[in-house]
């Protein structure tokens, strides 16, 4: 059994390779019962902030997992950050004893950062990565993916950075712009119902919003935008893999 969160289809396509039939986090938590029992059981997910995603949190501190193999598969695109120790950390808060923790490098899809035409050319040696993983997971090998000095160092860093966003730049974190046709996508491929159609224009609402970037990514006019400036507004991704139905089936919360 696996489960999985994604914004921009890298943990998806990730999850697929491990399993047929993943089960996506957004739509599982709108079961009221969450008890889980199988052989083995994963989670494959995107790190952001070197974290996992706020609702990948929620569902695993609400689950009950009943394995004798427990795994997080943590896709990332630049700095990890000592993020498999946080996740253990994350683990160890839910009870959960967790028996494997690797990252796998993909395209980055932070907009503020990278410049997805760039990022789309780098050869990250992506199936290279998978491989290992595959080969790891099959033996149930036991293994946290080693963190050093330097790593946490980064995410202290970091944690001091996000100290200095005042609080507004999330409230308007996604902004539509003039020319958002009302197609309706990026209400789809959201998987915190933070975005909807009214009179013909996306609205945007904090809300639960993961910052998943899907809708920013995935809206064909690129009328979506950060409050933040971006390194090429005129370039977004998917992974190649991976078709805009998946992100949709993956995440919609419509006629929730
Ligand atoms: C809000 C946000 C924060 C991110 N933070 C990090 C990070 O700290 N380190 C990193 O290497 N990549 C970071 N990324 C990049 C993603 O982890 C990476 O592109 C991931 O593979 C996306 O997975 P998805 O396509 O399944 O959504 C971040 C992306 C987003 C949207």
């Amino acid at each position: 059994m696996l489960f999985y969160f994604t914004g921009t289809g890298n943990s998806l396509y990730v999850a697929k390779k491990i399993e047929e039939a993943p089960i996506s986090i957004p739509q599982i938590m709108r079961q009221d019962s969450l008890e889980f029992s199988d052989e083995s059981i994963g989670i494959v997910a995107p790190i952001y902030g070197h974290e996992v995603p706020p609702m990948v949190k929620d569902f695993m501190k609400s689950a009950v997992f009943h394995t004798d193999y427990f795994y997080m598969i943590l896709t990332y695109g630049n700095r990890h950050g000592g993020a498999a120790e946080l996740a253990k950390q994350l683990c160890d808060e839910c009870g959960i004893k967790v028996d494997y923790i690797h990252m796998v490098l993909m395209v980055d899809n932070w907009l503020p950062s990278f410049d997805m035409s760039e990022q789309k050319k780098l050869d990250k040696k992506v199936d290279e990565q998978l491989a290992v993983l595959l080969h790891d997971l099959k033996i149930h090998k036991r293994e946290i993916s080693p963190v050093n000095d330097q790593d946490r160092a980064a995410h202290q860093q970091f944690l001091e950075n996000q100290k200095k966003v005042p609080e507004e730049v999330w409230q308007h974190f996604i902004q539509i712009k003039d020319n958002c046709i009302g197609c309706g996508i990026c209400e789809k491929v959201c998987p915190s119902s933070s975005i909807h159609v009214i009179d013909g224009k996306a609205v945007y609402h904090f809300n639960h919003c993961q910052t998943c970037l899907a809708c920013a990514h995935a809206c064909p006019q690129k009328a979506i935008g950060l409050s933040i400036p971006e390194k090429n507004p005129q370039e977004r991704y998917r992974n190649e893999h991976i078709s805009l139905q998946e992100i949709i089936q993956s995440n919609s919360q419509v006629n929730r």
